[in-house]
């Protein structure tokens, strides 16, 4: 693991709570509005039998599919964000660095119908993780990516690079948290390496905002 990417992953140590009460709270208002709908939709619209949700944090889209009668398996790196996932309900959920996962240490089950990744490829490194993911989806399994907008986020410096988020605006706690920016070709570029075809390029949008909230993107084995 790169240096960015070890102070990524201990950003998520350290922001475990904050984060637990951001989301619970319903405190991003882009989530409550416009992202959370977008990939619940995204997913539903595949009807998958099992689901893969890569990066899960305290599990909420594992619930929800729940809810909706889809068996959810969560994954993350960090053992806070999965113990409240367990306790929230979810039983199938397992603790693994992207690091672990990319190189296939973890056995996180396999033959996925689909694999969602909802805000959680933060990294430099993702062809890896995504190649490794393509590995563990069954025939014709899909990957649905919803991440930042980087047409939204740019602030004028469109390249692929590292990136500070600080949570300025949301209540709690924070430590910064390094995050890499790609713009849109380094994104499908990823996918392409990684052996996926993109069926669907989605960019959420609530009708009062001038920008997208999102980029959704599904994708199929090749
Ligand atoms: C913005 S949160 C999104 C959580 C969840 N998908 C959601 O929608 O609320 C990013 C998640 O990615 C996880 N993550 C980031 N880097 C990771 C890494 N290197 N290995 C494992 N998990 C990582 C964090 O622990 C965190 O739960």
């Amino acid at each position: 693991m790169s240096a960015p990417e070890s102070t990524l992953l201990q950003s998520w140590h350290d922001n475990a709570q904050a984060w637990i009460e951001a989301i619970r709270s319903g405190a991003i208002e882009s989530r409550r509005q416009v992202t959370d709908q977008a990939i619940l939709l995204a997913i539903m619209g595949r009807q998958p039998e099992r689901v893969l949700d890569l990066g899960c944090g305290e599990g909420w889209l594992l619930r929800a599919l729940a809810e909706r009668g889809i068996e959810a398996v969560g994954v993350d790196g960090d053992a806070t964000l999965i113990d409240a996932a367990r306790t929230a309900g979810t039983s199938q959920v397992h603790v693994a660095s992207y690091a672990a996962l990319a190189e296939a240490q973890v056995d996180i089950g396999r033959d996925y119908a689909l694999i969602c990744a909802n805000f959680s490829l933060l990294h430099q490194d993702i062809i890896p993780l995504m190649a490794a993911m393509n590995a563990l989806l069954a025939p014709g399994g899909a990957l649905v990516i919803q991440t930042l907008h980087p047409w939204a986020v740019a602030a004028g410096d469109y390249q692929d690079g590292w990136r500070e988020e600080t949570f300025a605006g949301i209540a709690g706690q924070w430590q910064p948290m390094p995050w890499y920016f790609r713009t849109l070709s380094s994104w499908l570029n990823a996918l392409d390496m990684a052996g996926f075809r993109l069926t669907s390029l989605q960019e959420p949008q609530h009708p009062q905002s001038a920008v997208p909230q999102s980029l959704l993107m599904i994708a199929e084995r090749r």
